[in-house]
């Protein structure tokens, strides 16, 4: 399909290949948090160029970072490519970051997942300006886990999420604490992070993504953009050596819009030991996981019966919608249930039929990364049933009062929540919510699209998820155990999540996860008050 265009030729192409390198005026805010800081970071955002594909070098945006004050380990690089260092804090520390600006347009940094004061959250309402930079503070609170940092900024022509996150910036972060510690899970080399993100390259390997105008565009804007092949860590063709004993594998789904439906080459079942804020109270195994934009989950995998040479490959099984191109967004059981209560036609376009339709669909399976068996370890670990013993119960009592959002969708201009879209910082009657009030909200999918659902500053329980279309075969992959910070609501779903807003006041914001959703406006502020 059409409407792709080189990274390059979508900003100014001079600032973009020419090395741009402003000398950054002084800080545009700053925090009035005191120190002594136990992390001081100095974080860069900046056009670069980074050997992705064999070949000429791609242009990238990325962020580097450098340790001003802080262990050794807080600043680990994740491969050779753009992705941002992992960035690994403990829970209790007070963490400082500058941050410069060097990239040719407005930008912020958010920190996904964590509970951070809404000036320190990375909002677009709070820009930062090319050749200036900020300085943010916060302490740690969240619990242990693999949350992530990218930009945010959304300005009057819309959102710059998708762009500026396809175009390199992001990065993993990991809080470790005592109570995980404890468990004696894999670490150091069986720990391994890795950022699943889809690209697609030109002939002369530059980056390619949305163009500006034209009915492609357009489509691929309703859809969100979805690259040609996956990279891991910013490589393509992941390939890990690995021994025959157990592995901590922790994903983040960095990509725009694609949800992988992770599974075992072998068919073994994929063993789940946490979701997006960390260890579940005990492992969850499934056939397959899905993994939504924004997501992470937490895997563990024991090549104890595998032999050195063996391979085991970790795959995402896509359900392909060829018509639409790029695909994944909707699997056989999702179309079945749609065309049964006639919101799809039985025949496409009066030349299609279901039967046709399926086959066009039909299954990819992509490989995300093999495991090659190089070596044998004679350390049998095995993994504790009992994980986490600090999950919260659920806050959730009788009079829990309920907010619900209805997912639309307007002709053209993309989707809504409640009938609305993106307005910057203000907020309606209904997106006003109380301190330390218990909460559900409720998400309502009245659209043709699963969407990723986000709430800013907390991490949530999901309470209950009901389809009115029954099961669709990408359903046996959710995890809704644990907690969470961003939910897959399917077409014709409802999910409801409990939530409880702690600690701050001020704006926060909540999304779909979808990035060229939440950039054509699929966004919202709520303002949290005494
Ligand atoms: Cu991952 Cu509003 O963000
Ligand atoms: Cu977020
Ligand atoms: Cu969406």
């Amino acid at each position: 399909i059409g409407g792709v265009a080189a990274l390059s030729t979508l900003v100014g192409a001079g600032v973009w290949l020419g090395g741009y390198r402003p000398a950054l005026r002084a800080a545009s805010a700053s925090t009035a948090m005191e120190g002594p800081f136990d992390v001081d970071l100095r974080v860069r955002a900046h056009p670069d160029k980074v050997a992705i594909l064999p070949g000429a070098p791609s242009d990238v945006w990325r962020y580097t970072a450098e340790r001003i004050v802080g262990p050794e380990d807080t600043l680990m690089p994740v491969g050779e490519s753009y992705a941002g260092p992992l960035i690994r804090l403990f829970r209790g520390q007070r963490v400082h970051v500058r941050i410069d600006n060097e990239l040719p347009e407005d930008t912020t940094v958010h920190w996904h997942g964590l509970h951070v004061p809404p000036e320190m959250d990375g909002q677009p309402r709070l820009p930062i300006a090319p050749a200036t930079s900020t300085t943010l503070a916060f302490d740690v609170v969240d619990r242990a886990g693999l949350y992530w940092y990218h930009p945010h900024p959304h300005g009057p022509n819309g959102g710059r999420v998708g762009f500026q996150s396809y175009a390199g910036l992001a990065g993993p972060l990991i809080i470790n604490d005592d109570a995980e510690r404890a468990l004696e899970l894999p670490d150091g080399e069986r720990e391994l992070v890795l950022i699943l993100q889809d690209r697609t390259f030109s002939n002369g390997n530059e980056l390619q993504y949305i163009d500006d105008g034209g009915m492609g565009a357009m489509m691929t804007r309703m859809q969100g953009f979805r690259g040609e092949r996956v990279l891991v860590n910013g490589h393509p063709d992941a390939r890990r050596e690995v021994s025959t004993q157990p592995y901590r594998l922790r994903l983040l789904n960095g990509s725009n819009s694609r949800i992988y439906k992770l599974a075992w080459s072998d068919g073994r079942a994929v063993t789940v030991i946490g979701t997006d804020g960390g260890l579940l109270a005990k492992p969850e195994r499934r056939r397959s996981v899905t993994l939504a934009p924004a997501q992470r989950i937490d895997l563990w995998v024991d090549f104890g019966d595998t032999e050195p040479g063996d391979s085991v490959q970790l795959v995402s099984e896509e359900y392909q919608l060829g018509m639409m191109g790029g695909g994944g967004m909707m699997d056989r059981g999702m179309m079945d249930g749609l065309m049964d209560r006639g919101m799809m036609g039985d025949r496409m376009d009066g030349m299609m039929d279901r039967g046709m339709m399926r086959d066009m669909m039909g299954s990819e399976r992509l490989s995300l990364v093999t495991f090659a068996v190089v070596a044998r370890a004679n350390d049998a670990e095995t993994l504790p049933e009992r994980l986490a013993q600090d999950l919260p119960a659920s806050p959730v009592q009788a009079d829990t009062p309920v907010r619900r959002f209805e997912l639309g969708m307007r002709m053209m201009q993309g989707f809504t929540i409640n009938g609305r879209q993106m307005e910057g910082a203000t907020v309606a009657d209904d997106e006003i919510v109380r301190l330390a009030q218990t909460e559900i909200w409720e998400f309502v999918n009245n659209t043709m699209m699963p969407h990723p659902m986000h709430v800013h500053g907390l991490q949530f329980l999901v309470q209950e998820r009901i389809s009115a279309g029954g099961k669709t075969d990408l359903h046996d992959g959710i995890i809704d155990a644990g907690l969470h910070d961003t939910v897959l609501v399917f077409p014709e779903e409802r999910v409801r999540i409990a939530l409880t807003f702690k600690d701050f006041e001020g704006f926060y914001m909540y999304h779909c996860h979808n990035m060229e959703h939440e950039d054509a406006g699929m966004m919202r502020y709520f303002k949290v008050v005494a």
